[in-house]
C-alpha cells in the first residue's frame, strides 16, 4: 500500500470523524472514511488528531458498557464463591490486558486503521483478514447488540414490572422474578428498532448521546463504591456477606472445580472488559501511534481494572453472594439494598440509559460496516448505498438493525449470547496474537516501536485456546453456532473474490491481501443511492 494514499485514506478518516462525530470509534473508521468520500475532497481536516486522552476515552468508553452491571452474577453463579468469583475478575482483566498489550505491538509496528483485520492481513493473509471481517459482520456486531439491547430489557422490564405492581417489596426481593421472557425480548427489539430508525434519519442525532452516557456511566462507578462502603460503615452488611469475608477459608467456600465452569464465568468477566481493543481500529489516526498507542492501551486497562474490581467488591459488600449469583441486574439490586425501591429503580435507569447509549454506538458502527463491505462488493452492492434524502445508509442499517433481532429472538438470553459471542470474539482474538508470534520468527527485523514482554502473547494465546476448546464441553450450541457462522464465511469468500465476479461482470473487491482491497479501504466511488 503506497505511502501517500493511505496518509490520504487517514485524512478521510479523520473527515467521516468530524462529519459524524466520534462514537464508538472502531470499526466504522475504516467504514466511515469511505462513507465521506465524497465530502473529504472538499473538506480537508488535520489527520492523526487523536491523541492520549482521545485514546483512553474511547477505549473506556466502551468498555463500560452493560457488562460490569450484569455479569457478576454469571460469574458467581459458575465460580461458586466470593474469593474465586474475585479472582476470574481480576484474572480477565489480566487476559484482556495481555490481549491488549500484544495489539499494542502490533498496532505500532502495523500502524493502520483496521484493527485485527489489518494485522490478521499482515501475518496471516487475505483469507483469514476477511473470514474476520465476516464474522464481524454476521456474528461479533450483531451479537453484541443484542447483548446489550438484552441488559436493556431485562432492567427497563423490572422498572416497568416494579411500577405496574404495587406489591410491597422486602429489601432484598427485587430482582423480580417471574419476569416473562417474552417481555424483556420485546422490549430489547423495540430498542433496536427505535435507535436503527434514528440512525438511520439522523446521523447527528445519535452521536449527541454519547457524551452524556458515559457521564451517566461514570457516576454510576463511582456512586457504587461510596454506598457500599457507607453502608458497611454503618454495619448494614448483610450475614451472608459478613460471614463470606470472614477468613480465608469462607471466601473461596464452596469454589466449583469444574474448568469449564471456570471458561463460562470467564467469558462473562472478559465480556465486561471487552472493547480493549477498539483503539486499534482507528491507529491510523493517533498522533503518534508508537508512543501513544501503548500508553493508551495500558492506561485504560489500568482504570478499568482498578474500576471494576472495586465495583464487584463493592456489589459484594452489600448483597449476600447468592443473590448476587441469582441475577442478570445486580446493579438494580445493589440500589434497592441500600436506598429501597427508589434507589433501585434509580440504578436500573442509570443502566438503562448506559445501555441505550453502547447500543447506539454498536448499531452506528456495524451499520457503517456493513457499509463498507456493500462499496467494496462483499454484500450485495444496495447494502453499500446512501440514501439520497437523510444522507444515511439507510439499507445498512436496517440489515445490522435485523441482524441484532434475529440474535435477540435466537439466543436465549444473556449468559448463552455471552458464550457465543465470547468463541467468535477470542477465536479472531486468538488468531491475531498468533499472527504477532508468527511475524516475531518469520519478521524479526520488523520495526516495532512496542515490544510486548514475549510473556505476554503466549499467555494469551495459551488461555484464549483453553477458552476456546472449553465450551465444547459446556456450551456445546453456543460454541457450534459460533463456528458454523465463522465458516459460513468461506464460501461467501470465494463467491465474493472469485466467481461471482466473473459472472456479474462487476467490479468486485479482491481479498487478496492488499490493504486497499479490504472492507472500508475503499477506492474511488460516488455516493449514490
Ligand atoms: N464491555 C462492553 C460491555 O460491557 C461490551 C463491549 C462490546 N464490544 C465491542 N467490541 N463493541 O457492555
Amino acid at each position: 500500500d503506497g505511502g501517500s494514499s493511505d496518509d490520504h485514506k487517514r485524512g478521510i478518516g479523520s473527515a467521516a470523524r468530524h462529519e459524524y462525530g466520534e462514537v464508538e470509534g472502531s470499526a466504522s473508521a475504516a467504514a466511515s472514511r469511505s462513507i465521506s468520500r465524497s465530502r473529504s475532497r472538499r473538506r480537508r481536516d488535520p489527520e492523526r488528531r487523536m491523541n492520549l486522552i482521545d485514546g483512553v476515552a474511547l477505549t473506556v468508553g466502551l468498555q463500560i458498557g452493560s457488562g460490569i452491571f450484569s455479569s457478576p452474577g454469571v460469574v458467581t453463579l459458575n465460580t461458586g464463591s466470593v474469593g474465586s468469583s474475585l479472582v476470574v475478575w481480576l484474572a480477565s482483566g489480566m487476559l484482556a490486558w495481555c490481549g491488549a498489550a500484544s495489539f499494542a505491538e502490533l498496532g505500532s509496528a502495523i500502524p493502520q486503521n483496521g484493527g485485527a483485520q489489518a494485522y490478521l492481513n499482515y501475518s496471516l493473509g487475505g483469507l483469514p483478514s476477511y473470514l474476520f471481517s465476516w464474522t464481524a459482520i454476521v456474528a461479533l456486531k450483531p451479537g453484541s447488540g443484542a447483548i446489550i439491547a438484552i441488559i436493556f430489557g431485562e432492567y427497563l422490564a423490572r422498572v416497568l414490572y416494579h411500577t405496574t405492581s404495587s406489591s410491597a417489596s422486602t429489601p432484598h426481593s427485587q430482582s423480580l422474578d417471574g419476569i416473562p421472557d417474552w417481555s424483556i425480548k420485546l422490549l430489547a427489539s423495540l430498542i433496536v428498532i427505535l435507535i436503527s430508525a434514528l440512525n438511520a434519519l439522523s446521523a447527528k442525532l445519535g452521536t449527541r448521546m454519547q457524551v452524556a452516557t458515559t457521564v451517566v456511566k461514570l457516576i454510576a462507578l463511582v456512586a457504587v463504591p461510596i454506598l457500599a462502603i457507607v453502608t458497611a460503615a454503618r454495619g448494614k452488611m448483610p450475614d451472608e456477606s459478613r460471614e463470606a469475608f470472614s477468613s480465608f477459608g469462607a471466601l473461596f467456600k464452596g469454589s466449583s472445580t469444574a474448568p469449564s465452569a471456570y471458561a463460562l464465568a470467564l467469558y462473562s468477566g472478559l465480556w465486561a472488559y471487552d472493547g480493549w481493543d477498539q483503539v486499534s481500529y482507528v491507529a491510523g489516526e493517533m498522533r503518534n501511534v508508537s508512543r501513544d498507542l501503548p500508553r493508551v492501551i495500558h492506561s485504560s486497562m489500568t482504570l478499568v481494572v482498578c474500576f471494576f474490581s472495586i465495583t464487584v467488591l463493592s456489589y459484594f459488600l452489600v448483597l449476600p453472594p447468592q443473590q448476587v449469583g441469582r441475577t442478570n441486574t445486580v446493579a438494580l439490586d445493589f440500589g434497592s439494598a441500600i436506598l429501597g425501591t427508589g434507589g433501585g429503580i434509580a440504578f436500573s435507569l442509570l443502566v438503562v440509559f448506559s445501555c441505550f447509549g453502547a447500543l447506539n454506538s454498536q448499531i452506528y458502527t456495524s451499520s457503517r460496516l456493513v457499509y463498507a463491505a456493500g462499496r467494496e462488493g462483499y454484500l450485495p452492492s444496495m447494502f453499500g448505498s446512501i440514501h439520497k434524502r437523510t444522507a444515511t445508509p439507510v439499507a445498512a442499517t436496517v440489515f445490522q438493525g435485523v441482524m441484532v433481532l434475529v440474535f435477540i429472538l435466537f439466543g436465549s438470553g444473556f449468559a448463552s449470547l455471552v458464550s457465543f459471542y465470547g468463541v467468535c470474539s477470542y477465536t479472531w482474538y486468538f488468531l491475531t496474537v498468533v499472527g504477532l508470534l508468527v511475524l516475531r520468527v518469520k519478521e524479526p527485523n520488523l520495526e516495532r516501536p512496542y515490544r510486548a514482554w514475549l510473556a505476554t502473547p503466549v499467555i494469551f494465546a495459551t488461555t484464549a485456546l483453553f477458552l476456546l476448546l472449553m465450551p465444547i464441553a459446556s456450551a456445546p450450541l453456543e460454541a457450534g453456532a459460533a463456528f458454523l457462522f465463522m465458516l459460513a464465511g468461506l464460501p461467501a469468500y470465494f463467491i465474493s473474490t472469485g466467481k461471482a465476479a466473473a459472472l456479474c461482470g462487476k467490479r468486485w473487491g479482491s481479498a487478496d491481501g492488499k490493504a486497499g482491497q479490504q472492507p472500508g479501504m475503499l477506492h474511488e466511488h460516488e455516493v449514490d443511492d
